[in-house]
């Protein structure tokens, strides 16, 4: 047995507790709703185009079914399937949304495939800069009033993009920013990879969730099914809630990025994952909820010193917790949670990131308690909790992304033009993107990173990073 295989393997046999990627958490949710006999033959459903087995990329049969099923759970004018993830939905939408050397607004704090869609496009970036959490050091909404600005200053963009919830479930107000979007004509696309849920707290009347983005006036929105909801990895759904992008443009765009031979078991977790949402889906959900209200309600009341993030636009089925008062930061919580086998999505400085799904039962976040309350039994709450370090932004001189690169030093870096994202791990957050100018601050920051042998993405191995080539 090869390595890889006898890791995933190893990993299942601790029977871990997923607060991580992709929400179904494990077979159980397939099993105990009927879904079986798929995972039983899963191999034996890995088929290609064959008479009956329609196509993605002309859909008229099965494949539409599903569409179909998707297009009423959404309420939605069109539901595209993905199986590139929602990387590939957002370079789709945003390629068939803005022209070739057009421009874009987007948020600062976008998914790294949202980038990638700027060199493919020729397209160049107008950055809406998102809101400072200071309190939690993280990055928070964009506002309307920021999408404003870069609209007024930049009024030959096409279309305005930002992700809502954001990593750490931190929604912007979409139906004000779809008002001043299309109040100009322009078209909103919303990267909901982390909410394709939210829609479904709305449609069962679960209260205290933010809106969904379908629901709020986003013309096109990318949501990761696999990342909460029940199917696998990579899957993923474009929703198409308006007229205002070509509907043959977009169609074209998908087939040209998604692979030529898209996976039926993969595809099939989202006809799965349709059916589970209609059949149990107002279950499922509501239990999910309880299970997140229990959390919140008891887990500050039973560890003292814990700190669990609240904010008027979090979608809570993410907890970022905080054990600082006992002088832990963030990876210090991953180490101890990992050893009661509970294992985690994200960390950023002292917050510790857990990443809920629909497929979390009621005992998963028991033992996250339980585990809680060991770490804090076993120590002392501090007198001054450690500082969470601020959110890390930059305002760097923009010009336009270069279409050829070379590797330079970090060091001699400063001055040159960046071609590929600098993204220090934690936080995730772009750095340094393409068509931003390398000064001598970020560098130093970026240096004082690696000093710390944190994870630096875009560095290679002889510390180089990508810029403009000198012609
Ligand atoms: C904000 C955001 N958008 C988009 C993506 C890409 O989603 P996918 O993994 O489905 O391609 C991610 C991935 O983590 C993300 O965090």
């Amino acid at each position: 047995m090869n390595t890889l295989t006898q890791f995933l393997l190893n990993h299942k046999g601790k029977n871990p507790v997923s607060f991580h990627m992709p929400g179904h958490k494990g077979s159980a949710i397939y099993r105990e709703h009927g879904y079986s006999e798929f995972l039983d033959n899963i191999m034996d459903c890995d088929i290609t185009e064959i008479p009956g087995a329609d196509n993605l990329f002309q859909t008229e049969g099965v494949l539409k079914e599903t569409m179909e099923r998707y297009r009423r759970l959404y309420d939605t004018k069109e539901s595209c399937l993905l199986i590139n993830g929602s990387s590939g939905g957002l370079l789709a939408a945003i390629l068939a949304s803005v022209p070739k050397g057009g421009k874009l607004v987007m948020a600062r704090n976008c998914h790294k495939s949202i980038f990638n869609a700027l060199s493919l496009g020729d397209i160049t970036p107008v950055y809406a800069h998102p809101a400072v959490i200071e309190e939690y050091g993280i990055l928070g909404e964009v506002t309307p009033e920021e999408v404003d600005r870069c609209l007024n200053e930049h009024p030959d963009a096409s279309a305005v993009i930002l992700p809502s919830p954001n990593y750490y479930g931190i929604c912007s107000d979409v139906s004000a920013i779809a008002e001043v979007v299309h109040a100009r004509g322009k078209v909103l696309i919303i990267d909901q990879a982390h909410g394709a849920h939210l829609a479904f707290f709305a449609k069962y009347g679960i209260p205290g969730f933010p809106a969904s983005a379908e629901a709020s006036g986003a013309d096109l929105v990318i949501n990761s099914i696999h990342k909460t909801l029940a199917s696998f990895t990579q899957t993923a759904l474009l929703n198409v809630c308006s007229d205002r992008v070509d509907k043959y443009d977009l169609e074209d765009r998908l087939q040209a990025i998604e692979s030529s031979s898209p996976s039926y078991p993969l595809m099939a977790t989202l006809d799965l994952n349709a059916d589970l949402m209609e059949h149990y889906g107002e279950t499922l959900m509501k239990e999910w909820a309880e299970s997140l209200q229990w959390f919140y309600e008891t887990a500050e009341k039973e560890v003292l010193g814990l700190r669990i993030m609240r904010h008027p636009m979090l979608d809570f089925t993410k907890l970022n917790l905080d054990m600082s008062a006992y002088g832990l930061n963030g990876n210090e919580l991953e180490d101890l949670l990992m050893e009661e086998d509970i294992f985690i999505e994200l960390v950023t400085g002292n917050i510790l990131m857990c990443m809920t799904g629909i497929g979390n039962k009621r005992c998963d976040f028991e033992k996250l308690l339980n585990a809680l309350k060991k770490i804090a039994g076993q120590r002392q709450l501090l007198d001054v909790k450690l500082q969470q370090p601020s959110a890390v932004t930059a305002s760097l001189k923009m010009t336009a992304v270069p279409l050829r690169k070379e590797r330079v030093k970090l060091e001699e870096a400063a001055g040159r033009v960046c071609a590929s994202s600098v993204i220090p791990y934690p936080p995730g957050i772009p750095i340094v993107c393409p068509g931003e100018i390398f000064d001598e601050e970020v560098i130093a920051y970026i240096k004082a990173r690696r000093e710390a042998e944190e994870k630096v993405i875009g560095l290679d191995e002889l510390g180089r990073v990508a810029v403009g080539r000198k012609e």
